[in-house]
């Protein structure tokens, strides 16, 4: 599978790296070519998979998955210029619309960063994902003794199990938190898990997880 990343920081750096472990081949596209050489040199040390710098027009045509590791102002830009490329394609939106104190988020309460981006690019297939993972623990994929948990929502099943499937197979435990609304509930839990990171010095070694009284519910 060719998974496209658009954003080669913290969080790109960390999901290149666990696809090119899995196998994978990454298309990378970011703002500055060399930084971005870099990091795909660093993604495919030693694994399986490749990782290749591109533009992002490259990087949307040729992913099967499209995976925005911008920042919410930057994703909704460049989706909405995008947009005709996007449509059909299975787009991920990763981002926290977190306020310059990171005490608050910039959108209304009734909507979210996802639905403003699905949007700005109608017809694309859009999953949110990742934005409740925090960087350190996605690149470790495990927290607290046991896999790192990915929490997903879109309205599109076969695009959700698209991204559901990449993500096992990087070692991650999926939970599948229903519709693309449900993201306005998803980025504020992020918000709170960085209070909660703060407020108790975790250095972002933190994360959600459901615990299910029966494990076997949530295995699939
Ligand atoms: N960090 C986390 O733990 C974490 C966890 C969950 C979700 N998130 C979300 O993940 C997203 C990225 O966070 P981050 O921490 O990885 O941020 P970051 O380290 O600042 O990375 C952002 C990346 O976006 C690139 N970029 C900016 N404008 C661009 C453009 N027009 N075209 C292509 N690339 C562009 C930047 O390139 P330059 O460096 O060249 O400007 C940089 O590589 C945010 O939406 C955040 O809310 C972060």
């Amino acid at each position: 599978m060719t998974v496209s990343i658009i954003g080669a920081g913290t969080m790109g750096q960390a999901l290149a790296r666990r696809f090119t472990t899995a196998g994978e081949t990454v298309l990378l596209a970011s703002q500055d070519s060399g930084k971005t050489a870099k990091v795909a040199e660093e993604a495919a040390r030693g694994v399986n998979g490749t990782a290749e710098v591109v533009d992002v027009a490259r990087a949307i045509s040729s992913g099967d998955v499209v995976i925005f590791a911008t920042w919410y102002p930057v994703t909704r830009d460049l989706a909405a210029r995008h947009a005709a490329a996007l449509k059909g394609k299975v787009v991920v939106d990763i981002s926290n619309p977190f306020n310059e104190s990171f005490d608050g988020l910039t959108t209304d309460a009734s909507t979210s960063a996802a639905e403003q981006i699905a949007a700005a690019a109608p017809g694309a297939r859009l999953v949110k994902a990742f934005n409740t993972t925090f960087a350190p623990v996605l690149a470790a994929g495990e927290i607290g003794g046991g896999p790192a948990e990915v929490l997903l929502a879109g309205d599109d099943e076969a695009a959700k199990a698209a991204v559901a499937d990449l993500a096992r197979r990087t070692g991650l435990t999926v939970i599948d938190a229903g519709a693309l609304s449900n993201a306005r509930t998803l980025e504020r839990m992020t918000l709170l898990l960085v209070e909660l990171q703060g407020r108790y010095g975790l250095a972002f070694q933190a994360a959600f997880r459901l615990v299910p009284g029966d494990p076997a519910a949530t295995a699939a």
